[in-house]
Order: C-alpha cells, then sequence, then structure tokens
C-alpha cells in the first residue's frame, strides 16, 4: 500500500497514521516528526528547519525532499503511509517523478477534512510524550497514567498564534494540491470529525473501496 495522509495541521494525520501502521504493519513517514528529531538532534537539518518550524511555515522544498526520499529508498519505497508530505506542488510533482523510477506510484491520497475551530480545539489541548512521539489529547486522548508527567510536553507550534500562521500555510500552499491529487483520480476526501474510531472506520472503508484491504470479515 502507498498512500498519503493528507489535511490541515491538526486534522488527525498522525494518530490516524500511527493506527492504520499498527494495523497492517506499514511504514509511517512523518515529516514533521523527522523534522522534530533533525532539531533535537542538532543536525544541519535540524538547524536549518528550526525557525520554519517555531514560525509556523514550511520549510523549504529541497530540505524536505531530501530527507523524505532518503526515507523512502531505506524501505524500498513500498507500504508506507505519508504523513504531512507533500505540502507543496513541487513536493508533489519531486514525489510522482521519485516513485515512478520504481514504478511504484502513489496509489490514494486521503485528505481528512476537518473545520478551523475544530483544530484549533484539538491542537491548543494536543500533548506529546517527548520521547516517543505519541500524541494524545487531554479530553478525547489522554495520556496514560503510566506514562510519567515529565515526559508529557506541550508543542512548542501549538501556541495559539502559531497555530494561525499553520492554518495559512496550509490554505495558501498546501490545500491547492488538492486539484493536482484529484485531476490524478486518487484523492479521496473524508470527513475528519467525529471520534478516533469513526474516522479510523471512514479511512478503512475508502481502503476496502479502492481494493486496498480486505476486512477480516471478507476472508
Ligand atoms: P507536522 O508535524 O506535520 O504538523 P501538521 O501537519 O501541522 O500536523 P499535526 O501534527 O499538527 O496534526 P495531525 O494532522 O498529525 O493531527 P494529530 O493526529 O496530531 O509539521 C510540523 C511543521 O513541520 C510544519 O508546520 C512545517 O513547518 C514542517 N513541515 C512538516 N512537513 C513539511 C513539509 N512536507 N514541507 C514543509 N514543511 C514541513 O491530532 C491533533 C490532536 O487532535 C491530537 O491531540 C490528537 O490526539 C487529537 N485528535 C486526533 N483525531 C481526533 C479525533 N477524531 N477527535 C478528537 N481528537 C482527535
Amino acid at each position: 500500500m502507498r498512500l498519503v495522509f493528507f489535511g490541515p495541521p491538526g486534522a488527525g494525520k498522525g494518530t490516524q497514521a500511527r493506527l492504520l501502521k499498527e494495523r497492517f504493519h506499514l511504514h509511517h513517514i512523518s515529516t514533521g516528526d523527522l523534522l522534530r528529531t533533525a532539531i533535537r538532534e542538532n543536525t544541519p537539518v535540524g538547524q536549518q528547519a528550526r525557525a520554519y518550524i517555531e514560525a509556523g511555515e514550511l520549510v523549504p522544498d529541497d530540505i524536505v525532499n531530501r530527507i523524505v526520499m532518503e526515507a523512502l529508498e531505506a524501505i524500498g519505497c513500498d507500504n508506507f503511509i505519508l504523513d504531512g508530505y507533500p505540502r507543496t506542488i513541487f513536493q508533489a510533482k519531486t514525489l510522482d517523478t521519485f516513485l515512478e523510477g520504481f514504478s511504484k506510484p502513489l496509489q490514494v491520497v486521503i485528505s481528512l477534512e476537518v473545520r478551523d475551530e475544530v483544530i484549533v480545539a484539538r491542537l491548543s489541548r494536543r500533548r506529546v510524550n517527548k520521547l516517543t512521539g505519541e500524541n494524545y489529547h487531554l479530553d478525547f486522548n489522554p495520556p496514560p497514567p503510566d506514562v510519567p508527567p515529565e515526559l508529557i510536553i506541550q508543542r512548542e507550534d501549538d501556541r495559539p498564534e502559531v497555530i494561525r500562521q499553520r492554518l495559512e500555510a496550509y490554505k495558501k500552499r498546501t490545500e491547492p494540491l488538492k486539484v493536482y491529487y484529484r485531476k490524478k483520480g486518487i484523492l479521496r476526501e473524508i470527513n475528519g470529525e467525529g471520534t478516533i474510531e469513526e474516522v479510523f472506520e471512514r479511512i478503512l472503508r475508502v481502503l476496502k473501496e479502492e481494493g486496498l484491504i480486505v476486512l477480516p470479515s471478507e476472508k
């Protein structure tokens, strides 16, 4: 399976990607996670990316393209979920050319549709495990009691003014990609609101309709 989870910040891409990865043993490639790891480890990529992420702006294409191509190559360009990539037309075209070189084109782009007010409510109450990157929500998906509280932090870019900037970057530079993937016939838009389980069920339904999975009851 070769798919992209697409959608605004806070749409639930990471949450759903982790569930799908576990269920089908896929590789989960999140550019946000890769960039945050690079920042934590203070690598040259991390040093370049830090200011952009803290300001809620997109990291330049050449940096992001390079880390994604490396990650894809390392896993043989198959059985992956891309989360948070591509985010610009240039990234999308680079990805297409790269995957075509391996005769492994993208099969589906699932866009999670969530209204702005729901996004703000999700992101302002999100918490993450600073060691594992696991996402939580103080109301809908609280951190388990066995995780030490000092590991649970709020992301720097989940402050209200940065959330606004990220939403703006999404609308200006990323949302137009929907037209690109619609023309290719691989865009599937689903309602990203409702419980985590409800959204997951909708994703499974799309993957089944696309012939990418068989649900247990049909085996
Ligand atoms: P990135 O980490 O990719 O952030 P994002 O796209 O803004 O997405 P988020 O991680 O904020 O949200 P999500 O959709 O994964 O939602 P989640 O599942 O966490 O990127 C960060 C930055 O890196 C960017 O701003 C940019 O600077 C840079 N960057 C990354 N990729 C780039 C690229 N390709 N090009 C250039 N720059 C790039 O859910 C959010 C919260 O809601 C959580 O608390 C979760 O528990 C909760 N939640 C999830 N689903 C539900 C539900 N159904 N009901 C209730 N709560 C829910």
